[in-house]
C-alpha cells in the first residue's frame, strides 16, 4: 500500500477531504494507505499548537500528502507563531516543497460562470501559475516593534537568494516546454531589489531553454493583463506572495475558487496536494462546499507522486462529465443549472468513475 497522509483541517476542510478519499478509492481502489494527521486550529485544540512533531513526520514519512484547509474565526487572536496558517506554512517548509502548481482552466460547461466579458472568455483561458511557496514575506524576519518616538511599528522581510530563484524558474521552463512555451514571470522590479535579482536569475535560467519565449510584468500591470487579456497566459512564475494574490484572481477568473487544485513540489515527487480555497468557516457543516477542487487535487497527486495518469485522467473526465450534466454546487451555480449540495456533487462524480 502506498502512504498518503491526510490532513483535514478546520472549516469545509474534513467534508471536502472526505470526499476527495471516496473518489480516490473509487478510482484506484486499495492501492493507499491513508493516515489522518492533526494540523491547523483542530491541532491547537488537541495539542496546543497548530502542526505538532509527530503530525509533520508522518507527512515527511509519507509518498503524498493530501490536505483540505485551515483556519478560523476561533483562532484569529491567536498569537502569529500558534495560528493554525503556521501549521501550514510548517507542512510546506517541512515537506520542502517549495514549487506550487496552480492551473486555472475554464471549463467549457463553466463558461457561464466567468465574470469576464464573452469575448474575452471565448478565446480561452489555460494558464498555471507556479507560485514560489518556501521563501519571501511569508518566511521572511517578522517583526512587531516601538520606535525610539514610541510609535508602534512593524515589519516583515522579503528575501530571496539566487538559488530559490533558480529552481523554481526552472519548474516553470519545464511546465512550459510541455505547453504553449510562453513563460511570463511578475514582479516588481521598478521598486524591488528583491524584482531585480528575481528578473535577473530568471533571464539566465530562459537561456537553457532557447524555445521558450520569457517575458516579464510587473505584478499591478499583471493583475490588470489577467482580466484584459487571459487567452495570453500560458505559465506565470512568481514570487510567494504575488502568487497567492494572483491565484486567487484566478480562480475568479475560470468562474470559482472552489474549482483549483494546487500541487506543490520539491526535489522529490513526495507532493503535497491541496485545494486552493481556505476553510470557508461561513458554510462549514452544511453541505454546501464545493469538494471539486480537492478532489482534483487528489488527481494531481496521482498524476505527480505515483505516476498513475490513467486513475488522474479517469478523475478529471468524471468531474467534467458531472458538469456536463449540469450539476453544480452554490459557488458555481448559473440559472439553467442544477443546484446540488457537497455531499451529492461526491456522489454524482463517484457514479461516474
Ligand atoms: C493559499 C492560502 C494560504 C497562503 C493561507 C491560508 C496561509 O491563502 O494557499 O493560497 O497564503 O498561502
Ligand atoms: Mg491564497
Amino acid at each position: 500500500m502506498k502512504k498518503v497522509a491526510v490532513i483535514p483541517g478546520d472549516g469545509i476542510g474534513p467534508e471536502v477531504i472526505g470526499a476527495a478519499l471516496e473518489v480516490l478509492e473509487k478510482a484506484a481502489p486499495k492501492v493507499f494507505d491513508f493516515q489522518s494527521v492533526a494540523m491547523g486550529g483542530n491541532a491547537i485544540d488537541k495539542y496546543g499548537e497548530p502542526l505538532p512533531a509527530e503530525s509533520l513526520k508522518i507527512c515527511q514519512n509519507a509518498e503524498a500528502t493530501l490536505l483540505g484547509a485551515v483556519g478560523g474565526p476561533k483562532w484569529d487572536n491567536q498569537p502569529p507563531e500558534l495560528r493554525p496558517e503556521r501549521g501550514l506554512l510548517g507542512v510546506r517548509k517541512g515537506l520542502g516543497v517549495f514549487a506550487n502548481i496552480r492551473p486555472a482552466k475554464i471549463f467549457t460547461p463553466l463558461a457561464s460562470a466567468c465574470p469576464l466579458r464573452k469575448d474575452i472568455a471565448d478565446k480561452g483561458i489555460d494558464f498555471v501559475i507556479i507560485r514560489e511557496l518556501t521563501g519571501g514575506i511569508y518566511f521572511g524576519k517578522h517583526e512587531a516593534f516601538t520606535t525610539p518616538e514610541g510609535e508602534r511599528a512593524a515589519r516583515d522581510v522579503m528575501e530571496y537568494s539566487e538559488h530559490e530563484i533558480r529552481r523554481i524558474a526552472h519548474v516553470a521552463f519545464k511546465a512550459a516546454m510541455g505547453r504553449r512555451k510562453i513563460v511570463t514571470s511578475i514582479d516588481k522590479a521598478n521598486i524591488l531589489t528583491v524584482s531585480r535579482l528575481w528578473r535577473e536569475v530568471v533571464e539566465d535560467v530562459a537561456k537553457e531553454y532557447p524555445e521558450v519565449s520569457l517575458n516579464h510584468l510587473y505584478v499591478d500591470n499583471a493583475s490588470m493583463q489577467l482580466i484584459r487579456v487571459p487567452s495570453e497566459f500560458d505559465v506565470i512564475v512568481t514570487e510567494n506572495t504575488f502568487g497567492d494574490i494572483l491565484s486567487d484572481e484566478a480562480s475568479q477568473i475560470v468562474g470559482s475558487i472552489g474549482m483549483i487544485p494546487s500541487a506543490s513540489l520539491g526535489d522529490n515527487n513526495r507532493g503535497l496536494y491541496e485545494p486552493i480555497h481556505g476553510s470557508a468557516p461561513d458554510i462549514a457543516g452544511q453541505d454546501k462546499a464545493n469538494p471539486i477542487g480537492t478532489i482534483l487535487a487528489g488527481a494531481m497527486m496521482l498524476r505527480y507522486s505515483f505516476g498513475m495518469s490513467k486513475e488522474a485522467d479517469k478523475i478529471e473526465n468524471a468531474v467534467d462529465e458531472v458538469l456536463n450534466d449540469g450539476l453544480r454546487t452554490g459557488d458555481i451555480y448559473t440559472e439553467g443549472t442544477k443546484l446540488i449540495t457537497g455531499s451529492q456533487m461526491r456522489d454524482a462524480i463517484i457514479a461516474k468513475l
